[in-house]
């Protein structure tokens, strides 16, 4: 099929990739000519496992393009992907809407075809139905465009394997128009549906609150066992081996339930508030006002790990070196959108400590962002005479790191785990004072 993407992020760039991967003629669009020119080249403007070589692969296949051209997509294909970002407002808890708004206003006076426009991005509940309305009113085929609802789940790091083995796929239809642009859906997707994997039809609000409720749910869960975490710091209790023992619960399972630093990233911070913003406008605030908890739990964690190598230090920041290894919001991402890494690394800035900070991937972003704190090149480099060690992202090469080996780096061999991946005793035996979160 031919089909297009608007937006060459996270998001469109590895669903351009992987609609091309499924054997389609795509079209990628976005209105930075850089980017376009970037990806035309081969390149990802950003790190992603695997991406760049099924990039390279399609782009040789002559199945993907990249261009900034409306008309072209218009002309390419009668099925559009929107993949753009819905940010946080600033100064609000909303989300955003201007780049899907930007999007369908200047793609629906070019629709002469009937067509149908697929949103991917995660919107607040209501904004499908409101784009049906703009872009027949605006498009010369009129009544003649549909608009669907196929929400995306992928995570950063597993973003490829995400989209081209996904748990689920979700359509919403138009109630009142059912049949073409399901028919169409089930076409892209042909090669997943016989793979097995399931799929859900449903209406366009049920699909846009699939999405906003997952990521509600998966921060809620992680906010759940960091204020456990809170519990366990109280009581002498490891929230490790707690989360192990509830995970066995096949009701509850295990992912999701590593307490430490917190959730970050482009997606869970910004989703949860749009979602509570949302609710207050339906005048149903009170059914997610537990999501301004989660956030406050979420966030409370930030400032203990600043705290707790504050202790780690003998009381205070104040003339103290400390490494931070990560500036990532997690690991195999060079993404620090809101990253509690660097988040904190700047706290403790502020509180006096020269900090250091290495990431095996985020060097470039993090400067662009936090401009003022210290970088080194490698984990050695950012440990040069640290007072503390504080491994923020959990990457495996912070994971596998041998205590033995850091020693002659360090001025004082003091380790806080802010992700809870370390083997405590293996540090302690080699002579480390080790923190970690919710645990002894
Ligand atoms: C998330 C959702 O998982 C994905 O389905 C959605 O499409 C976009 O948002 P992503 O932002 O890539 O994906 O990251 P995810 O793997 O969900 O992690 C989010 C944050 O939670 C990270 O900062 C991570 O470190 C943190 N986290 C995750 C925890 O603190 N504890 C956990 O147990 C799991």
């Amino acid at each position: 099929m031919r089909l297009t993407v608007f937006g060459t992020g996270y998001l469109g760039v590895t669903h351009a990739v992987c609609l091309a991967e499924l054997g389609h003629e795509v079209l990628g669009i976005d209105i930075d000519a850089a980017k376009i020119e970037m990806l035309g080249e081969g390149r990802v403007p950003f790190y992603e496992p695997g991406l760049e070589h099924l990039l390279l692969k399609n782009l040789e296949s002559g199945r993907l393009r990249f261009s900034t051209s409306y008309a072209d997509a218009a002309e390419f294909a009668d099925l559009h992907f929107l993949c753009v970002g819905t940010p946080q407002k600033r100064g609000e808890n909303a989300a955003d809407l201007s780049h899907v708004d930007a999007v369908v206003d200047t793609l629906a006076p070019l629709l002469t075809r009937p067509a149908v426009i697929v949103g991917k991005s995660t919107v607040p509940v209501g904004t499908a139905a409101r784009l049906t309305v703009r872009v027949r009113g605006a498009a010369p085929a009129g009544e003649g465009v549909e608009v669907a609802w196929n929400p995306e789940f992928l995570r950063e790091g597993f973003a490829v394997a995400d989209t081209l083995r996904p748990d689920r796929l979700v359509f919403g239809i138009e109630r009142d128009r059912p049949g073409s642009a399901e028919g169409a859906l089930r076409d892209v997707y042909t090669s997943l549906l016989t793979q097995g994997v399931p799929l859900v039809v449903t209406d366009l609000a049920t699909s846009e609150l699939v999405k906003s409720s997952a990521n509600a749910f998966l921060a809620t869960k992680i906010s759940f066992i960091n204020a456990i975490a809170e519990i366990c710091e109280a009581t002498g209790a490891d929230v490790t081996v707690l989360a192990d023992a509830l995970g066995y619960d096949a009701r509850i399972g295990r992912s999701f339930l590593n307490a430490g630093l917190g959730f970050g990233g482009g997606c869970l911070p910004k989703d949860i508030r749009a979602f509570a913003a949302r609710a207050g406008e339906l005048g149903v605030d009170q059914a997610l006002s537990f999501l301004r908890e989660v956030d406050s739990i979420n966030m409370r964690r930030r400032t203990k790990v600043v705290e707790l190598v504050a202790e780690a230090c003998g009381g205070s920041l104040l003339g103290m070196n400390v490494a931070v290894l990560g500036a990532a919001f997690k690991p195999e991402s060079d993404d620090v959108r809101d990253s509690p890494a660097l988040n904190v690394a700047g706290m403790m800035q502020l509180h006096g400590a020269a900090v250091s900070v290495y990431d095996p991937k985020a060097m470039a972003n993090s400067r662009n962002l936090f401009p003022t704190l210290e970088y080194a090149t490698s984990t050695s480099g950012a440990c040069k005479n640290a007072d503390a060690v504080l491994v923020a992202t959990e990457w495996a090469e912070f994971v596998a790191l041998d205590p033995v080996e850091l020693d002659s780096a360090v001025r004082a061999r003091v380790i806080v785990d802010g992700r809870n991946c370390l083997d405590p005793s293996v540090w302690r035996s080699a002579g480390w004072i080790y923190h970690g979160l919710g645990r002894r």
